[in-house]
């Protein structure tokens, strides 16, 4: 039975690139907004007893999450018999503490919204600090493809002589996994946070990556501050000036100067996000989990 994929508006080329991987056929999603700002969606094709996934990329939240969840419900209300979500980047999990008295812990509530319209979630490299697994908040069938070959084999194209080093103790996981890939050195560095944009960043033993190229590596940039600060620690130790390789590539308001006035002139991110640098492609890892969990009865 074909897959059917159903963009959210400004997807609809990254949806593509995931038919054709997949096997898998792209339907289009009418979207536009009322005079008063509320969505219209439209399906314009039978949706009867078809296993639907809805394709998101879903940087900038707040502004999507509406019309994803619409079109969750219009795909089941269309007689879709399954309805499962890929969304490349998974959103509202770095929130996932009460950090101080009042907080909302945003990551479990995002993940009871999500897993109350969808059947399954297939994502890359969710922020997964304090939580173990996505299955501590989803209560949905979930996959988790790891993009550390794909920013492997970047860098092994890209970059003479690579040492990769990590900006934060949280960035271990991804930092270990691409070293690993091709056998690399790698460290990890010491990072304080007083603020979204004030961060302190630094590290031991750097020296010995000097006569190597740094290379720094982290699942999410969006302010730019903790590549920034990493990149000035790097320079202290006298190393050359960092390739910079992300998962997610958010890139928030102020990101591009922070990075320029640390010296930082080459980043690249994945197409989990719509940005200018995502020059890696996810479309092939995620295809298999896809018609996996699209078609779980094969
Ligand atoms: C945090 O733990 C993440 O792994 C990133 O290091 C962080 O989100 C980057 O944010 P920013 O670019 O604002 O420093």
């Amino acid at each position: 039975m074909t897959i059917l994929l159903i963009p959210m508006p400004g997807d609809e080329e990254f949806a593509e690139a995931l038919a054709r991987s997949s096997g898998a056929e792209a339907v289009g999603l009418a979207h536009r907004s009322f005079p008063d700002g509320e969505s219209y969606l439209r399906v314009d094709r039978n949706l009867d007893a078809e296993s639907v996934a809805i394709v998101a990329r879903l940087a900038d939240p707040d502004s999507k999450t509406p019309a994803l969840l619409f079109a969750a419900d219009l795909a089941r209300d269309l007689g879709a018999r399954r309805v499962g979500l890929v969304a490349p980047y998974l959103p509202y999990m770095r929130q996932d503490q009460r950090f101080n008295p009042g907080e909302a812990i945003t990551s479990k509530t995002y993940a009871r919204w999500l897993s109350s319209h969808f059947d399954w979630l297939v994502t890359v490299d969710p922020h997964l600090h304090r939580y173990g697994s996505l299955q501590e908040i989803y209560s949905i069938e979930t996959r988790v493809v790891p993009a550390a070959p794909l920013l492997a084999d970047w860098i092994a194209d890209h970059v003479e002589r690579p040492a990769i080093v990590g900006p934060d103790a949280e960035s271990r996981q991804w930092v270990e996994a691409v070293a690993a890939c091709n056998d690399l050195p790698w460290r990890v560095m010491e990072k304080s946070r007083r603020g979204d944009r004030d961060v302190t960043v630094s590290g031991n033993g750097l020296a010995e990556f000097r006569e190597r190229r740094p290379v720094l590596v982290d699942d999410i940039a969006s302010s730019g501050a903790t590549l920034a600060e990493a990149a000035d620690a790097l320079k202290s130790a006298g190393l050359q000036v960092p390739a910079c390789v992300v998962v997610h590539g958010l890139f928030g308001e102020g990101c591009g100067r922070t990075l320029a006035e640390a010296g930082i002139d080459e980043i690249v991110c994945t197409d989990s996000v719509d940005v200018a640098e995502a020059v890696i492609p996810l479309a092939e890892a995620l295809a298999p989990h896809v018609r996996e969990l699209a078609e779980p009865e094969t």
